[in-house]
């Protein structure tokens, strides 16, 4: 059975990487913001930026529409009631009508619903493809209620929750600890702390710390690791890795050069599988992970204000 994850429009390659990180499937095939994969992953609830999750039906063309729908075992599928969208054709009324009263002759008495109904089936036409799936759950986490401003302890430089969640997916871990080695306030944990996972966090400001303990206190995260430390003189390996490196237009970007080579050499030392790490874009990111012999794997602009720009980089050991 494959899976349909409704990406969000704001980045489609980040969201696309943020679900493959998880389902660990390279096989997949993308139709506008619709990625298809054959996958056993089911906690979708931890995406930050897919919206929705379908089942595939079947991929047909507008001449087969009609025999393919005739094809097709509706009865499988269909429960109490049911309901059908049409996305991106030209007359949505008139279309979702007639694929309706199509449908319908292919069931025993059926009742239509148009407010939540338990079948949902969606006919995406892309390009020259009718992309037909069943609605299987709307994702509604609600990001919003756990950025920075709301949280007890506020600290400017917090991360939206939304890509603090993209980054902690985009390690691919699905269980155990994550360590972000400058956690702040604690944006990142927090989201790590959500999903059940471990979060460790280390910082060089005890303010900042007692910050973060303030916040994973105020979202009920338990199992979580908080210590002061120095980023650079890290000894303990990780498997995952996730941060968001200090900047300011105040520090000069020579001081942060160095302070990034030091981190970048360190985490050469302590990474096992997969960081990402969210680096200022004024500065020669990609010179400064080479010289510390790491790989780079992806990369996505995320862009903050006026004169902030993100690079979210995915390294490898
Ligand atoms: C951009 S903030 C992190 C924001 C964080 N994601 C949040 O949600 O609050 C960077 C943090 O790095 C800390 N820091 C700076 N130099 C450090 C070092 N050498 N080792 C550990 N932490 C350091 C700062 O105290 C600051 O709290």
């Amino acid at each position: 059975m494959k899976t349909i994850f409704i990406l969000s429009k704001q980045d489609i390659e980040l969201s696309k990487q943020e679900v493959l990180a998880l389902t660990k499937k390279k096989k997949h095939v993308l139709y506008d913001n619709l990625l298809i994969t054959d996958t056993r992953f089911r906690n979708y609830k931890r995406l930050a930026y897919t919206k929705e999750i379908h089942r595939l039906l079947f991929i047909t063309t507008k001449n087969q529409l009609e025999k393919d729908i005739n094809n097709f075992k509706w009865k499988k599928i269909y429960k109490k009631n049911f309901c059908i969208r049409a996305h991106n054709f030209k007359n949505t009324e008139n279309t979702e009508r007639s694929l309706a009263s199509l449908i319908w002759n292919n069931l025993s008495l059926p009742k239509a619903k148009l407010r939540n109904p338990s079948t949902e089936i969606i006919f995406n036409k892309i390009n020259n493809r009718i992309i037909v799936s069943l609605k299987i759950e709307e994702l509604k986490e609600k990001f919003e209620s756990r950025k920075p401003h709301l949280r007890p302890e506020l600290h400017p430089s917090s991360l939206h929750p939304r890509l603090a969640r993209a980054m902690v997916n985009l390690t691919g871990i699905k269980k155990g600890t994550l360590l972000d080695p400058f956690c702040g306030s604690g944006g990142i944990l927090i989201e790590a702390g959500m999903i059940n996972l471990k979060p460790t966090g280390y910082d060089i400001d005890k303010i900042m710390l007692k910050r973060a303990e303030i916040n994973l206190k105020h979202f009920k995260i338990k199992d979580c690791t908080l210590k002061l430390k120095d980023a650079t003189k890290i000894k303990t390996k990780f498997n995952y890795i996730a941060t968001d490196l200090p900047y300011s237009k105040n520090t000069r970007a020579k001081d942060l050069n160095i302070l990034y080579k030091e981190f970048l050499k360190t985490l050469k030392q302590i990474l096992k599988k997969k960081a990402v790490i969210g680096f200022p874009d004024f500065i020669d990111y990609k010179k400064l992970i080479k010289q510390a012999k790491l790989k780079a794997e992806e990369e996505f602009t995320y862009y903050l204000h006026k004169s902030l720009t993100k690079k979210i980089v995915i390294i490898r050991p």
